[in-house]
């Protein structure tokens, strides 16, 4: 179906030559150019992920007790009142699935770790059946040539911390959280060297404590989604990723101390971003679309960077925002090795500063803008717009100095149902990995693309009514059996080294939107 067809030219002098052709000619070229695999670096990886929540199941097997996304699932917060409780049966079935990743030719496999599986009740005793489990994946990664990249926190911090003090509400989180990460370097550190600390922060913090649409629902009224019996949407927000970023960096600190000189890996923390367009070329559209990346992006990435929270932040939160003592604040700073990106899709922003005149403000009024996108709830397809991963990665590249970076999440998004011709996350991989390559070559310093998901997993708001997988399961096989869709099949030519065709790359009046027109070999 593809000829491994390697054009010598590069993409930016194709760029250049297209530019040229339709602003000196004012004409559009249908000229098309190749991608392969040996376009990128040989030491930058592709691979694909999944989470422990998503996949394992087992949820009681083996001491595991439950974690808050556990809670969450059970309390019928997921659509259908779905679960986490067999999931992908991943468990018992890593080998199976380990041997899918082989067939596909993937280098790294992202997956986390379930604290409450390791450390059932948060702190304390280390679980040896966990052990036993993580340690047989990791050495059927490694003995397979695949490099594992590990999260410690993904939604799913244990119950019964929740219960006692309130997850990450209080402060001695941090403790709990670096001792788990401290078990976790020490008996898997050997084989594993990326580390990512705590997925996506922002989102997690956003749902879990203001909106109270993700675990552990917390919120106050009138911001909740769903009723819930503790939060405070105005507040604990904030809290919640301040003692992330405290974790985070004490993680990282134990790391660099204990273990880097040892196990000379890496330690990072992973951020969602979309894609923020002003709506209007309006400066108070272009300074709203400003202030939502602060919020969404500056809220980790600048403490991370500077020490301290976006300026803008902290003079529309005030005092709800917690204050960085001098300590702490060196503690955060420089704490990390590299960014995880997660990107899915583009929003366009209105300004709405209008909302900033009533008091009672949760995170997301104090974010003052309007979103339009692709509705993140609906079990629909995203539309394929690869030039605002681009868009972000030049932010990353211009305003957060660049750090080295993997794309650890971005793919699309189809009803599980759906047919196993999956052409539009064929093509939704293509524009992505296309706009990698583009990045990459215009500077950004990106180490690999994970692509999300490995398998259809149990999804965060839709349960198993959606799916990202490039394989199919079979739900109502009491096996799960596992189906490869074409995604599955396609991304094996590719990292094979194959080539896809990438057609017209034009520069629009407005030059923030590059669109990437590409189409199915
Ligand atoms: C949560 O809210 C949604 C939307 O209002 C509703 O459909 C759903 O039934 C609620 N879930 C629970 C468990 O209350
Ligand atoms: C949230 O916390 C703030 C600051 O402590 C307090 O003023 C407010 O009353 C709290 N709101 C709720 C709903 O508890
Ligand atoms: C976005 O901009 C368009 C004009 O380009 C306008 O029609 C639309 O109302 C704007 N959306 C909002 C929510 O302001
Ligand atoms: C965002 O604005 C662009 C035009 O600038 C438009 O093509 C696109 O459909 C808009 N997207 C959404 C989700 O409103
Ligand atoms: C998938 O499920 C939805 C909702 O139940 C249904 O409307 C749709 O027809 C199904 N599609 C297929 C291809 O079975
Ligand atoms: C390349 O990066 C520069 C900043 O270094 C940015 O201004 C420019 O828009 C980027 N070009 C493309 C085509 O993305």
């Amino acid at each position: 179906m593809m000829e491994n067809n390697k054009e010598p030219l590069s993409l930016i002098i194709i760029i250049g030559f297209m530019l040229l052709l339709n602003l000196v000619l004012g004409v559009d070229s249908a000229e098309k150019f190749r991608i392969t695999r040996h376009d990128f670096p040989n030491d930058f990886v592709f691979g694909s992920g999944t989470s422990a929540y998503q996949w394992e199941g087992a949820a009681d097997e083996d001491g595991r007790t439950p974690s808050v996304w556990d809670t969450y699932a059970h309390d019928g917060y997921v659509h259908g009142g779905q679960n986490g409780d067999v999931a992908c049966d991943g468990y018992h079935k890593y080998k199976e699935d380990v041997k899918l990743m082989v067939e596909s030719g993937l280098e790294a496999y992202r997956f986390s770790i379930s604290w409450s599986r390791l450390i059932p009740n948060g702190r304390g005793p280390v679980n040896p059946k966990a052990l036993e489990f993580y340690n047989n994946l990791i050495n059927e990664l490694i003995s397979n040539g695949i490099q594992p990249h590990v999260t410690l926190h993904n939604f799913d911090f244990p119950q019964a911390l929740e219960d006692e003090y309130g997850g990450w509400i209080s402060r001695k989180i941090v403790r709990d959280f670096t001792n788990y990460a401290d078990v976790c370097f020490r008996e898997f550190g050997d084989r594993v060297s990326y580390w990512i600390t705590i997925n996506e922060p922002n989102v997690f913090s956003l749902g879990g404590y203001d909106q109270g649409n993700g675990p552990p629902h917390h919120c106050s009224p009138p911001f909740c989604v769903n009723k819930s019996k503790r939060g405070n949407s105005t507040t604990e927000p904030y809290l919640a990723l301040h003692h992330i970023l405290l974790a985070h960096s004490s993680a990282v600190r134990l790391y660099r101390t204990k273990y880097k000189e040892k196990q000379n890996g890496f330690v990072g923390i992973s951020v969602y971003s979309f894609g923020f367009f002003p709506n209007t070329t309006t400066e108070k559209d272009i300074l709203a679309a400003q202030r939502a990346r602060d919020f969404f992006v500056g809220w980790v990435m600048e403490p991370l960077l500077h020490g301290d929270y976006p300026t803008s932040m902290k003079k529309i939160a005030g005092t709800r925002i917690p204050t960085f003592t001098d300590r702490e604040s060196k503690l955060v700073k420089g704490s990390y090795d590299f960014i995880g990106l997660i990107h899915y899709t583009n929003l366009n922003i209105t300004d709405n500063s209008l909302v900033l005149e009533s008091n009672l403000r949760d995170f997301s009024a104090d974010m003052a803008v309007l979103m339009h996108g692709s509705d993140l709830f609906a079990n629909a397809e995203y539309p394929i717009e690869p030039w605002g991963l681009i868009e972000e990665l030049n932010h990353f590249k211009l305003n957060y100095g660049n750090p080295p970076m993997f794309i650890y999440e971005n793919g699309q998004r189809t009803a599980s149902n759906a047919s196993l011709q999956d052409v539009s996350r064929v093509k939704y991989l293509q524009g992505y990995i296309g706009a990698t390559l583009h990045s990459l070559r215009n500077g950004s310093n990106l180490k690999g693309y994970i692509a999300w998901s490995f398998i259809d997993l149990f999804e965060l708001l839709d349960g198993y009514e959606s799916s990202f997988g490039l394989y199919y399961v079979d739900r109502n096989d009491p096996e799960l059996k596992r189906y490869p869709k074409l995604s599955a099949k396609w991304y094996s030519w590719f990292l094979k080294g194959r080539s896809f065709a990438v057609e017209a790359i034009e520069l629009e009046k407005d030059s923030s939107h590059i669109s990437i027109d590409h189409f199915f070999d």
